[in-house]
């Protein structure tokens, strides 16, 4: 069993007070860890009642018809009514019914990645989730890994970089190949200018032929779990695509592993400065309010429910 070297006790701050926060967040964190079966149980079967994010975190044929009307979760007042041509995009059933993995990895985008060398123990759990089309080639490969089963794509991560995809589209789809014939989640009903840049990128990858396979994120699954979340003392605007996706794997998967989960600007372990994503340092607006989902995050792994890795791997 790979085990994560031992974060040094520290007592010297070199980097203008972190320490202190530091260390207090760090409290509840603890290397040695234990799966509390019990507690897992507990929030599994809430996820499953009051979210059943196995039938219902991806709009399928099966479970919105033709006609019915679809709630933004991030506008509440707007609907969008589905056309048969928006029907005929959505898979015939989800993905996730009747289906559990054994280890699945969520892993975030936090600069905490770089030089981790977690690739390796990443590509090796059975399912892997990754966030905003993240970038996965050279550099980056030995830190994040490759394998990938479900990729988010909201769009501001591709608007920027391929002109919201209304020019030349080969770029985007060249870079969609690294995810293979991994799932792309599509936030396209979150609010209402996501729709039409979510499609587009539906039918770039349609249009290309590519082995990526388009779904789209179900705004009442969303809506459903920050409902349950506010329950458990989460006060959140919106939920970030990385809680969304560590949601969705709790119900999914028997054992829960978090990666590139760290909202703060030094290492946990070193206090050195980190960039805020392994692969650019592309500041955090705190529009979800990061800060109090990884509180939640940091709960449940001392609660032995997932895992949180903050060291290095191998
Ligand atoms: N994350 C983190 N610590 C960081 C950066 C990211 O914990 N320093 C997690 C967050 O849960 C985030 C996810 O990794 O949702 C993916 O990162 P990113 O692409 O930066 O997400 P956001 O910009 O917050 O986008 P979104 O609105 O899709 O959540």
């Amino acid at each position: 069993k790979k085990t994560e070297k031992k974060a040094p006790s520290v007592s010297s701050d070199n980097c203008n007070g972190c320490s202190k926060v530091i260390n207090k967040v760090l409290e509840h964190y603890s290397e040695t860890w234990t799966k509390q079966e019990e507690n897992y149980l507990k929030y599994r079967s809430q996820l499953h009642t009051r979210c059943r994010g196995s039938d219902r975190a991806i709009l399928t044929q099966a479970n919105t018809l033709v006609g019915s009307k679809i709630v933004y979760d991030g506008e509440k007042k707007k609907v969008y009514e589905v056309t048969p041509e928006l029907f005929r995009t959505f898979v015939k059933v989800s993905p996730f019914s009747n289906k559990t993995w054994n280890t699945c990895a969520v892993v975030g985008n936090g600069g905490i990645l770089t030089n981790s060398n977690c690739g390796n123990t990443i590509d090796s759990t059975q399912f892997v989730i990754r966030c905003n089309l993240p970038p996965l080639e050279n550099e980056f490969k030995a830190h994040v890994g490759s394998k990938t089963d479900i990729v988010t794509a909201n769009p501001s991560s591709y608007m920027k970089k391929y002109g919201a995809l209304s020019g030349q589209r080969r770029p985007f789809v060249d870079n969609l190949q690294i995810y293979g014939n991994s799932m792309m989640l599509l936030p396209a009903f979150c609010v209402v200018k996501s729709t039409p840049l979510s499609l587009q990128a539906l039918y770039t990858v349609e249009d290309f032929e590519i082995p990526i396979q388009p779904v789209l994120l179900n705004p009442e699954y969303v809506q459903s779990l920050t409902d349950l979340w506010r329950s458990q003392g989460l006060k959140e605007i919106r939920l970030s695509t990385g809680f969304i996706m560590v949601s969705l794997a709790l119900e999914i998967c028997t054992n829960v592993h978090l990666y590139g989960f760290w909202p703060f600007s030094n290492h946990p372990h070193g206090f050195q400065p980190l960039t805020h994503h392994y692969y650019d340092d592309e500041k955090a607006t705190y529009f979800h309010a990061m800060p109090s989902e990884f509180k939640l995050l940091l709960q449940l792994h001392s609660q032995g429910v997932l895992r949180l890795h903050l060291g290095q791997c191998g």
